[in-house]
């Protein structure tokens, strides 16, 4: 899970016919979640994949998947058991007319006084509180301690132990978005609703995912750096999908219009090269990629954003948004 995931405008692209019939290299610059890759892989194993995020502790979690399946699953399983054995803040009950209400759970549900009493400066010692009130173990607690322990390491972050402990906190934390720490990288995300009643995670299809990264190149640079494997690659597809325009904070960096700018130059640059080169990305409204479009070819979607992005009405209720998002294809 991972904000921006693309799932389900790749079926709209196939619908359109707006993907290549076929290509022996993949490159996807910005990987995040990777749902294009999902579909690359699918038609055709056998070509030369490039996947690169500069997130290098999400990089990681694809290179422990890769390297060390039965490891990471083992460790994961770990987590998941114990998150699973304690008391959730909210437990699930049917009012008097048997519809389905979530209602604060007797022993599990926060207990702000007591976290504030384990606040050092600005962060509650998660760990300390644990230890001295075993009552007070829950998930909540349960999942802080995780997060303040990988925020603590001292050891490598990318090791197979660590980066399963980030995929249970990125699993259980909330609405797969990446919150950093100050001005570290780290992990930093509070954690979701956990209303799990069943694993945290889908081993097969992290088997699955050991299978397909097998004949991968994981790459963690800034995305103009994955243009060298675009020049001289025959018959190569590459798929940008950038932080959009004007959400800057989801994945813990800035990303600025001269930062979009350059990834219309690597779209250009890479299509000049003679790739097959799609871009995804936000239209805001004030024809930003129009501009640049040059002899590109762009596609509009409607989509509409729920959760976490829903727009207030001046009555204070939520409706879905509407927005639009662009496909930029590249054409010499
Ligand atoms: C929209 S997300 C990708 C979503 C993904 N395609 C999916 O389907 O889930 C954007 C990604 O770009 C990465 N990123 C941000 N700045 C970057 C840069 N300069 N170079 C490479 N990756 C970057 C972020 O870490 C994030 O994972």
């Amino acid at each position: 899970m991972w904000a921006g995931g693309k799932t389900s405008l790749v079926k709209r692209y196939e619908e359109k016919n707006l993907l290549p019939d076929t290509f022996d290299t993949y490159i996807e610059p910005f990987f995040g979640g990777g749902a294009m890759f999902v579909w690359a892989y699918g038609q055709n194993p056998s070509a030369k994949f490039y996947l690169n995020d500069l997130n290098q502790y999400i990089m990681g979690i694809y290179a422990a998947i890769k390297d060390d399946v039965e490891e990471f699953c083992r460790l994961v399983d770990i987590y998941d058991k114990k998150y699973l054995s304690l008391p959730p803040p909210k437990v699930k009950t049917k009012d008097e007319n048997d519809k389905t209400v979530w209602v604060d759970h007797p022993t599990g549900r926060p207990n702000k006084t007591l976290e504030k009493a384990y606040k050092v400066g600005r962060d509650v010692d998660w760990i300390e509180l644990g230890n001295e009130i075993p009552e007070y173990h829950t998930r909540r607690q349960f999942y802080f301690s995780v997060r303040q322990k990988y925020q603590q390491l001292k050891t490598d972050r990318l090791s197979v132990p660590h980066s399963a402990a980030l995929y249970f906190l990125m699993k259980a934390g909330f609405n797969g978005i990446w919150q950093t720490k100050g001005d570290t990288d780290l992990f930093n995300t509070p954690c979701g609703l956990m209303r799990h009643t069943e694993s945290i995670y889908d081993k097969e299809n992290i088997v699955e995912w050991h299978k397909a990264l097998q004949g991968t190149t994981l790459l963690s640079q800034d995305f103009t750096q994955t243009l060298d494997h675009v020049h001289g690659a025959e018959n190569c597809f590459v798929f940008l999908d950038p932080p959009y325009r004007g959400c800057f904070t989801q994945y813990g960096v800035d990303f600025d219009d001269k930062l979009q700018q350059g990834v219309v130059d690597y779209l250009d640059c890479a299509t000049h090269g003679g790739a097959y080169v799609m871009m995804s990305n936000r239209d805001v409204g004030d024809d930003f990629f129009e501009k640049r479009q040059g002899t590109n070819i762009i596609e509009t979607f409607d989509v509409t954003y729920t959760a976490g992005r829903r727009k207030k009405e001046d009555d204070g209720t939520f409706t879905a948004k509407k927005a639009k998002e662009i496909l930029m294809i590249g054409k010499k």
